[in-house]
């Protein structure tokens, strides 16, 4: 099955190493990053999980559970644990899922047979709070990934899903985003009150974003453990 973007996130029910999960009553209504590993006690995926442990408390801050998996069993997942924490210096805090029947990789498409027939490339999936597919990401087993990439991706998705703007190459958190292509002149004045620079009528760039939060988020209380909420706060904001 192919899972592209903008589809419902395929639920299932898996053994993981926290114990049985459903995955979208696990989810609930956060977000969520899925992904796989090719597989257990090897280096490069070693090191990726063990990354990802260190930086849980920046996917817990953003409201986004993080969620493991690769073909192998979750009795074979708890020993490495072990390794990962002796060799990492962080232990894995959050579930694995063992997909030893393939199910949960097939649904998601994990297994690329022309790279290899047994094992999951390195696949991620971010899921909206809507359990719709917000990103996709395919890495082969040679090359780890960068999770700082991915938290950076979740911020520009988390704002662009509260206002119609865009992010521009290599933006982080609090740069210079764009007006969205389908907001008219006339909409934009209104939602970004406080002006944009027209680079070209195409490309409209918004230095200052928080003082439309003042305009967005008035009939829309925003979220206050979203990080652009508490972004928009440190910068002095009131917002109501
Ligand atoms: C690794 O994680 O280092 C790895 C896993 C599977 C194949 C090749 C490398």
């Amino acid at each position: 099955m192919t899972v592209r973007l903008g589809d419902t996130a395929p639920d299932f029910t898996a053994e993981t190493t926290q114990g049985t999960i459903n995955f979208h009553e696990w989810l609930g209504d956060s977000w969520g990053v899925l992904f796989s590993h090719p597989k257990d006690f090897t280096p490069v995926c070693t090191t990726e999980l063990g990354y990802v442990a260190r930086i849980k408390p920046d996917f817990d801050k953003r409201n986004v559970k993080v969620i493991g998996l690769s073909v192998d069993p979750v009795d074979s997942h708890v020993k490495w644990e072990a390794d990962i924490a002796e060799t990492q210096g962080t232990p894995v805090n959050f579930p694995m899922i063992g997909d030893g029947d393939k199910k949960v990789s097939d649904l998601y498409e994990m297994i690329h047979p022309n790279a290899s027939d047994t094992m999951t490339v390195r696949s991620v999936f971010v899921i909206g709070p809507d359990k719709k597919i917000k990103l996709s990401l395919t890495y082969p087993a040679s090359t780890g990934r960068n999770f700082d990439e991915i938290l950076r991706v979740i911020d520009s998705l988390q704002l662009t899903a509260k206002f119609k703007v865009a992010t521009p190459a290599n933006w982080v958190n609090g740069g210079d985003v764009i007006i969205g292509a389908a907001v008219s002149d006339e909409d934009a004045k209104t939602l970004f009150p406080q002006g944009w620079k027209t680079v070209k009528p195409y490309l409209r760039v918004l230095h200052n974003l928080s003082k439309t939060a003042l305009v967005q988020w008035g009939n829309d209380p925003p979220d206050h453990n979203n990080r652009c909420f508490r972004h928009l706060c440190n910068k002095g904001v009131r917002l109501r």
